[in-house]
């Protein structure tokens, strides 16, 4: 399939000061893990100063800062039609955006080559992760878009799914529905990782959560949470201020996966 490889996947970084610190870090990150791949879900890079939508969607600055740090691969989520700088953004040729919907601009499926490495890198989004006003695009259940999508890409050498959704035992049924068939899943979105790494009977490796990367705060994800507070008491969230990013020490939610020569994985470990 391809020659033995590690990735290091990252969950989703919340805003530009984070990315700015994964980047700084990144080189450091590389030798330790013995990367060779380094994919970083970026859907809430984006800050927009005033705009109530801070943190959500990718600007080119930040896309620039990731990849000019060694960034592969940028996966995104529901966020991905955020942003000011959305078609920018999805036209880059390392930014992949959720495969199972209706979206010219953009791909869902990115292969990176080195020599005999190869990776292909898939994302999809949930329906449980399709959020109600959300500009993102409805996506497709993701079994018949998955058996659609296998049908029409290649995705030669090893294959790691990103998946982005709400639920963790919809991302536990979708790994074990394709156990031997991709390299690697995990999960992202809602940003609190889960501890353990998992390896499928018939070899391929699982992440429930990937975890952001950003500023802890009081709840994990990020951003502060009073917008979160008052959507839940029915309270009308435009006469708040703009979604604020959380406060507190930086936090990296990554994992590094060991692929064999034939793409399953070996192991999968939690780098803090
Ligand atoms: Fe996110
Ligand atoms: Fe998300």
């Amino acid at each position: 399939m391809s020659d033995p490889m590690v990735v290091l996947a990252v969950g989703d970084v919340v805003g530009a000061e984070a990315a700015g610190w994964l980047a700084g870090r990144l080189p450091a990150l590389r030798e330790e893990v013995g990367a060779d791949w380094v994919v970083v879900n970026a859907e809430n890079c984006a800050v927009t100063g005033p705009s109530p939508m801070n943190g959500f969607g990718m600007t080119v600055e930040v896309v620039d800062t990731l990849l000019e740090a060694g960034v592969d691969a940028i996966t995104g989520g529901n966020h991905s039609w955020d942003g000011p700088d959305v078609d920018t953004v999805l036209a880059y040729a390392q930014v992949v955006r959720p495969a199972n919907l209706s979206e010219t601009r953009g791909q869902g499926v990115l292969t990176l080559r080195r020599g005999e490495q190869v990776l292909t890198v898939v994302n999809l989004l949930s329906p449980t992760a399709a959020l109600p006003g959300m500009t993102a695009p409805q996506p497709d259940a993701l079994w018949p878009a998955w058996l659609d999508l296998r049908e029409r890409e290649p995705l030669p050498g090893a294959v790691l799914i990103d998946l982005h959704g709400e639920s963790a035992w919809e991302k536990a049924s979708f790994v074990s529905a394709l156990d031997g068939e991709i390299s690697a899943l995990v999960g992202t979105h809602t940003h609190d990782p889960t501890l353990r790494g998992h390896v499928l009977p018939r070899g391929t490796g699982f992440v429930t959560e990937l975890g952001m990367t950003g500023r802890l705060g009081f709840t994990g994800g990020g951003f502060d949470p009073a917008h979160f507070a008052a959507k839940l008491r029915g309270e009308d969230i435009s006469a708040l201020p703009p979604y604020e990013l959380a406060t507190g020490p930086l936090a990296l939610g990554a994992v590094a996966i060991h692929l064999d020569a034939a793409g399953y994985t070996r192991t999968i470990t939690r780098i803090q």
